[in-house]
């Protein structure tokens, strides 16, 4: 699927239906972490930075977007929107967020002169990519400090009165290599504490937003795993 992503690359904003559909789903996803300006905010499977300009817009030039997809083509599209808007606070890294190591994110971020942890991390419609999409989920809540928010925004087939849109949804998912029965926002029902929920478009767009459990602050148990992300108990 990472091949199909970097074929299209240059075409991804003008074939992913953004504004009828999926721009609803993103600006819940970043109105809902509560951005403050100076933040560094994670973006996991960022693609060519759709979020960019909102995230930008919360974390002002003081704050910074960190940028993590496994395509090069993508992310030379995400570059040249950030260069483009004169964004000098955008890193940006290829990496494989199913076998990514936080640690070893951790030095590069460090080597480029940011900070390991980020204050908030969001995915939007990007794990129903990854398989398995838990691994995924892990590596994105390891890069989060203690107390940062998270949220996820995915596929699922449209309810109600809008079930009768599910082929079309489903088409779109299937061409675009997204699993819509994957659900990946279980992992911040799961992992997250304060965990707040919305929905766009007929059900279509699943949001959850919750905040990284601090061990320093009673209410849950959580352990560290063998390659550094803190799993719950
Ligand atoms: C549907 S696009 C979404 C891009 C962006 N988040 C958005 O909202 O427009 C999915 C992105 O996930 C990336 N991706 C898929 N599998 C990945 C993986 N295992 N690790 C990192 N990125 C991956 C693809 O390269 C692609 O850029």
């Amino acid at each position: 699927m990472a091949e199909k992503y970097s074929l299209f690359a240059p075409l991804y904003d003008l074939l992913s239906a953004e504004y009828p559909v999926y721009h609803a789903g993103r600006r819940l996803g970043v109105d809902s972490l509560g951005l403050r300006e100076g933040e560094q905010v994670l973006d996991l499977g960022c693609g060519t930075g759709l979020n960019f300009p909102l995230l930008q817009r919360a974390v002002g030039p003081g704050g910074s977007i960190i940028g993590i997809d496994r395509s090069a083509q993508m992310l030379a599209q995400a570059r040249r929107r950030a260069d483009r808007q004169g964004w000098a606070n955008v890193t940006l890294l290829q990496a494989d967020a199913t076998t990514l190591d936080p640690r070893e994110i951790a030095r590069r971020l460090e080597a480029a002169g940011s900070r390991a942890l980020s204050d908030a991390a969001l995915a939007t419609y990007a794990l129903s990519l990854m398989t398995p999409w838990r691994r995924a989920w892990s590596g994105m809540l390891g890069l989060t400090r203690p107390g940062g928010r998270l949220s996820v925004v995915d596929m699922q087939d449209p309810t109600g009165r809008f079930a009768a849109l599910t082929p079309l949804a489903r088409l779109a998912c299937t061409l675009g290599g997204a699993d819509i029965t994957a659900h990946p926002w279980r992992g911040v029902e799961q992992d997250c504490d304060d965990v707040a929920h919305f929905s766009a478009r007929g059900g279509h767009l699943q949001i959850r937003t919750g905040s990284r459990p601090d061990p320093s602050h009673p209410g849950g148990s959580w352990t560290t795993a063998p390659d550094g992300t803190s799993v719950r108990q």
